[in-house]
């Protein structure tokens, strides 16, 4: 089989280090990459966004899959444009990517559903605003109805920031405040089958101890150990399938990857958002314990053939990722900065850790910073403590002028707290 694989993120370096693993995979490109992808797949140049620019690419390659890694190109309809050309794409339409792409679409969905979430208000005046914040008092939860690459959503005490930032967004889902540990389930889908994988949980604080502004993830682990072992199949009956039920009634199915981001509440589990992808950095650990070869269930995803593979496999360990990110990130990141101790983890640390690229560019013998999150130092080990106690030997191997991360991930959870 011959995979293309889009984006260039951790995210997809970990899905094409696992494809790039599995004997069915006979060719592996990936569109544009990063300077680790290129270590595991040819690399492409292309407008990640412009669907015949990617379906032109992959005809060019002959390609049998395409897996659509971000949320962006699947919104503005990539998938449509690859599967309309007859190539099997993994990855939702553009109206089925609406789950992730526009909060208020989510809602309606959900409340169509019967699946459990937050109340809300969708608001486009000042009037709404303050009318909704009122509604629920604080803390005051501010969405952007938009995509904002996980940077959308305030979460504060106070009532003027909370104005602030539903002033600077055309629309804003308001909504109540839900409290409990936050889990990333993840399923893949092929429309009427879904396919849980093992759930994670994120670190989307930029600072430890979750202080600071929210960002796109600063690392992940999996398994929970201290989450209800029936917490899967709960999901799958409460949100998963009715989701996927309910999108396909509508006249557009939702095939490829729906990602629910949980809170397990006092009151029982609420569905924070969903997206419409894998999650990054939750990915990186999923997929490091998943051991069912990827390429046959994405393209059984893709094929509406789901419902013939036998039960997916799982490694008993744990894994952990740690994110090292640029100075200054969530904001705009410093970027160009070169990157030292990528063969010293290789070398000493592998196989059980190693580093997925995230924004990262070859220029020349070097590899530079070029983005926000640079690198995802991900590990395994027989439990949370070994796996982070080897992910952070590795980070600490890696040098980057000004960058960052956090020294807590799956801390408390290794502790057995
Ligand atoms: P989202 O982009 O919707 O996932 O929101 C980003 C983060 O904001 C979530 O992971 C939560 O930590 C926080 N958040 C979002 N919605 C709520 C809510 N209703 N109550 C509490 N925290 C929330
Ligand atoms: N880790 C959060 C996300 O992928 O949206």
């Amino acid at each position: 089989m011959k995979v293309l694989v889009i984006g260039g993120g951790a995210r997809e370096h970990a899905l094409c280090r696992s494809l790039s693993l599995d004997p069915d995979v006979s060719a592996l490109y990936c569109a544009p990459g990063n300077a680790g992808i290129a270590e595991v797949a040819e690399l492409r140049p292309v407008d990640a966004l412009d669907g015949a620019a990617v379906a032109a690419l992959a005809g060019e390659l002959g390609a049998d899959l395409v897996v659509v890694g971000p949320e962006a190109p699947l919104v503005a309809g990539v998938g449509d444009a690859v599967r309309a050309a007859g190539i099997p794409v993994f990855g939702p339409s553009r109206e089925a990517a609406r789950l992730e792409g526009s909060k208020a679409f989510a809602k309606d969905v959900m409340a169509a559903a019967g699946v459990p979430t937050a109340r809300s208000y969708v608001c486009t005046t000042a009037e709404e605003v303050d009318a909704a914040l009122d509604a629920f008092g604080a803390p005051y939860v501010v969405k952007d109805d938009g995509l904002a690459a996980g940077k959308g959503v305030v979460v504060t005490e106070d009532r003027e920031a909370a104005r602030a930032h539903a002033a600077g967004c055309d629309r804003v889902v308001i909504e109540e405040y839900l409290d409990g540990p936050e889990v990333s389930l993840f399923a893949i889908t092929d429309g009427v089958t879904v396919l849980p994988l093992q759930p994670a949980q994120d670190f989307k604080r930029a600072l430890d101890g979750d202080q600071g502004p929210n960002t796109g993830g600063m690392g992940a682990y999996s398994p929970l150990p201290w989450a209800d072992p029936k917490l899967v199949e709960e999901v799958l009956e409460t949100v998963l399938q009715p989701t996927v039920d309910e999108l396909r009634h509508r006249g557009t199915p939702f095939s490829g990857l729906l990602y629910a981001g949980l809170a397990l509440t006092s009151r029982g589990t609420r569905v924070i958002e969903f997206n419409a992808r894998f999650g990054d950095p939750e990915t990186q650990v999923v997929l490091a314990r998943l051991r069912t070869p990827l390429a046959g269930v994405l393209l059984g995803a893709a094929n509406g053939t789901l419902d013939a593979l036998p039960p997916l496999t799982w490694s008993d360990e744990a894994a952990v990722t740690v994110v090292i990110a640029s100075h200054n990130y969530p904001g705009t990141p410093r970027t160009g900065d070169p990157i030292e101790g990528l063969a010293e983890v290789a070398a000493e640390d592998g196989p059980e850790a190693y580093v997925l690229h995230a924004g990262t560019r070859q220029e020349g013998d070097s590899v530079v910073s070029a983005g926000g999150r640079v690198l995802s130092v991900t590990a395994t080990g027989q439990d949370l403590a070994q796996a982070r106690e080897r992910a952070y030997k590795a980070v600490a191997r890696i040098r980057l002028d000004g960058s960052q991360h956090r020294t807590d991930i799956a801390a408390k959870a290794a502790e057995g707290r």
